[in-house]
């Protein structure tokens, strides 16, 4: 069981209402002991960043556009140790992963994909995107996953995973707010409190959840 307060960096790219669910679960206490140290964005005109400032929270945009290079950015990103970090949180992260921040926080990077990983994700698969495939291919059932990040898109063990009716007449932007409000904005927050009271552990690649 942790003792120390798990502290956490949050990484956006848009509208952040999944990290508008992580703030409210923590002023709620459905999060325990956990703080969030730190708001990254890839773009400074992302609306989370506003959300973190409403929230008092430390917001700073770190772009690949202003390093010369992806290791240079990695670097840039792997800055984060001066927060103390325990977890890094995608939330809504359009950015693969640079390999040195992957190197620096092994098991200790989740990320929140709207289907049920391994269905519809990977390269190309974020978005709406996700949702117009998960139409497009008639499924009656879809959702949203919590896993740990790997080298790959959308492909470490996997920790949470919340199922979604798909309804007819469904547009993709319809089921895109049902997987928000019914599975993303559940498991992401629930995922982060397991980990900080330590239920969480990695077993032959595959991730153990004792609750
Ligand atoms: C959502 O579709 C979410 O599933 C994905 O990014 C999109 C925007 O999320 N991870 P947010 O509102 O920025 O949290």
């Amino acid at each position: 069981m942790r003792i120390s307060m798990q502290k956490i960096a949050v990484c956006v790219s848009g509208g952040g209402t999944n990290l508008q669910a992580i703030i409210d679960a923590v002023h709620s206490g459905k999060i325990h002991n956990t703080q969030i140290a730190v708001v990254i964005s890839n773009k400074a005109d992302a609306y989370a960043l506003e959300r973190a400032n409403n929230a008092g929270i430390p917001a700073l945009c770190i772009s690949p556009k202003e390093y010369e290079n992806r290791s240079a950015f990695g670097e840039a990103m792997v800055a984060l140790h001066k927060y103390n970090i325990d977890l890094v949180v995608l939330a809504g992260y359009l950015v693969i992963v640079p390999s040195e921040m992957i190197a620096a926080y092994p098991n200790k990077i989740i990320n929140i994909h709207p289907s049920l990983i391994p269905a519809h994700c990977g390269m190309g698969y974020y978005g709406l995107k996700v949702h117009e495939s998960v139409l497009a291919c008639g499924n009656k059932i879809t959702g949203a996953t919590v896993h740990f990040v790997d080298e790959k898109a959308d492909h470490g063990p996997i920790i949470l995973q919340k199922a979604v009716e798909v309804k007819n007449g469904d547009t993709p932007e319809i089921l895109q707010r049902r997987v928000m409000e019914q599975a993303e904005w559940n498991i992401l927050p629930e995922a982060i409190d397991l980990i900080g009271a330590g239920k969480v552990s990695v077993q032959n690649g595959i991730a153990v959840v004792s609750r």
